[in-house]
């Protein structure tokens, strides 16, 4: 696996240095699609809470101590955060980079001033090492080409002690006992066969905790790392649903004209009535681990 080599302070030198041409293409691609809907992400978890009142951002922000030194990757226009502003973390202690400018503009307009947020790649952060007491990182593993890079970065980057927290999901999924998520991409699919139209730079990413939370190094991480399946639900009409299906990356691959007539055919394919409200629901994964104090020996290191 190829590596980033570091300066003085730590620093990787040269951000391009062993970035594979698929991390390439998906990064082209995240940036355009949020250039084009910077807060996509956030517009379509809007209202979306547990049966105890909670978001996304505030089911992940509940995990990270006050007082402690954070950093969002990906942090998009910035909603966690803003979630973690709110329930009193000191602004100067919180730090946000996303590859989108369009996305940092957005979290600034939304009065994140006081934190610090950078354009940056999260597989070549642009800290010194034992720098945060905290990664975060909503909704951004999964669209990784190779996380790998990135744990190893977050190892460089965390204290000792310090603790990665990571929510993945795979956006909404069912709306009135239907995979809604599975309607639209069946849309999709019969319209991109049908245009000749290349699909996304976002197939087989790691979506599942066990995939992320395996990459961890056991020297340096502690190997009791949790994870929890939430669920998220609203309700939504069928236009609304169709509405929320628009913010995925997917819906960005059809062309202005054809919109209203896939909207038409997942409208007829939801086989719902048009004014009928009924729950939608996203699933999401939290998972928290813990870097090691210190690290431990490998296992050939220890005398029998
Ligand atoms: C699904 S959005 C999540 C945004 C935000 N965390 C939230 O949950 O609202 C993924 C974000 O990760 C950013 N991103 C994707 N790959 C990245 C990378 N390699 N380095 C930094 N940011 C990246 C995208 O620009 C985008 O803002």
């Amino acid at each position: 696996m190829a590596s980033f080599e570091h300066d003085a302070r730590g620093r990787p030198k040269d951000k391009d240095f062993g970035v594979t041409s698929d991390e390439l293409a998906s990064r082209a691609f995240l940036v355009e699609a949020h250039c084009r809907r910077p807060g996509r992400t956030a517009r379509s978890l809007q209202g979306c809470v547990t049966t105890d009142g909670l978001d996304s951002y505030q089911l992940l922000s509940q995990h990270v101590p006050l007082e402690s030194h954070v950093l969002d990757l990906g942090c998009g226009d910035g909603p966690l955060l803003n979630t973690l502003v709110t329930e009193g973390h000191q602004p100067a202690r919180l730090m946000g980079i996303d590859l989108s400018r369009r996305e940092l503009m957005l979290a600034r307009a939304h009065r994140l001033n006081p934190v610090r947020m950078l354009q940056a790649d999260c597989s070549a952060l642009p800290f010194r090492r034992a720098h945060f007491d905290c990664v975060t990182a909503h909704l951004v593993m999964m669209l990784l080409p190779q996380p790998q890079k990135t744990i190893d970065e977050v190892t460089r980057v965390l204290k000792p002690g310090g603790r990665f927290l990571a929510t993945l999901g795979g956006g909404p999924k069912f709306c009135n006992g239907q995979n809604l998520l599975s309607v639209f991409l069946n849309v999709l699919e019969a319209y991109l066969k049908d245009s000749g139209r290349p699909s996304p730079h976002l197939n087989n990413r790691a979506t599942a905790p066990d995939q992320i939370s395996n990459l961890f190094p056991a020297q340096q991480w502690s190997s009791d790392w949790h994870y929890s399946t939430h669920y998220l639900e609203r309700q939504a009409s069928p236009f609304d649903a169709w509405e929320l299906c628009t913010e995925l990356y997917e819906f960005d691959l059809i062309a202005r004209s054809e919109r209203p007539i896939l909207r038409e055919t997942f409208l007829r394919m939801t086989k719902l009535g048009a004014h009928m409200t009924g729950p939608f629901a996203y699933f999401v994964d939290t998972l928290s681990i813990q870097k090691r104090v210190t690290p431990s020996r490998p296992a050939h290191d220890i005398p029998a």
